[in-house]
């Protein structure tokens, strides 16, 4: 069965005392929840993984990396790559935010070779994809989020897909207030299974975690994640606070 996830990406936000404070307050929690199948995931700046690793050491709430970088090592000032990571202690990375790819050029091919630099290391791969507001206006959502999950992750084999986890966010839908509704998360959360099961298998698709991004909130999550195609949510603003958080965890 697949799992659902909660996510909480803290993108730019938060140093390293406030980090550490967030991550004890998830982890304390989290402890009284029973989370079933539900898996709880903060992903805070790479600074600060070695603090919220060591925070959240022992409990249920698994740390992620927001982003890094394709090569195994070598003259990349500033980056990071997916050794450094698993040395870590890490398990997952997000990959192909909308904000990787809009402010830092991420392309597909980057993103692939990225995919790939990933599981290779074992790490598993929150895979994002989203169409922007214009290409919803004009009908091409459909077209858009096909054609990044195709060139981001098609090329893997069927076996590979066991490290893998979607996440549709519609850019329009991120850090604006707006959501997609419920409704439209559905369709296109079993768009994408159906692509997935054409190009795999139904076991391939149906093992495959959907998570919802944008605007996901206490008010609107419960309604988001019962639709049957949407395993849980990747959460920006929302996952900056441990009450909202838990919140959206306590919505399975
Ligand atoms: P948001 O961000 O919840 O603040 O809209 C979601 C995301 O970017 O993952």
């Amino acid at each position: 069965m697949r799992k659902q996830i909660v996510a909480g990406n803290w993108k730019m936000n938060k140093n390293i005392q406030e980090s550490i404070q967030l991550a004890n307050e998830v982890v304390a929690n989290v402890q009284g929840l029973t989370l079933n199948n539900t898996r709880v995931i903060v992903t805070p700046t790479f600074v600060n993984l070695t603090e919220v690793v060591r925070a959240t050491d022992g409990s249920a709430v698994e740390v992620a990396a927001q982003n890094m970088h394709q090569a195994k090592s070598g003259a990349f000032t500033g980056e990071i790559s997916a050794e450094m990571l698993t040395s870590l202690g890490l398990k997952t990375v997000i990959l192909g935010h909308s904000e990787r790819r809009e402010y830092f050029g991420e392309t597909d091919a980057i993103l692939a070779e990225k995919v790939n630099a990933a599981l290779a290391n074992n790490l598993e791969v929150i895979f994002c994809f989203g169409e922007v507001l214009e290409d919803r206006k004009s009908d091409n959502h459909f077209n858009v989020v096909e054609s990044q999950i195709k060139n981001g992750l098609f090329h893997l084999e069927a076996s590979a897909w066991e490290n893998i986890v979607l996440a549709y966010e519609p850019v329009w839908a991120i850090g604006t207030g707006e959501t997609a509704s419920p409704e439209q998360a559905q369709e296109m959360h079993a768009f994408i299974r159906k692509i997935v099961a054409d190009k795999y298998t139904t076991e391939v698709a149906e093992n495959v975690s959907i998570l919802y991004g944008g605007s996901v909130k206490p008010s609107n999550s419960k309604e988001i994640f019962s639709k049957e195609d949407v395993d849980g949510g990747l959460i920006g603003g929302a996952a900056l606070n441990a009450e909202d958080f838990i919140a959206l965890v306590k919505s399975f």
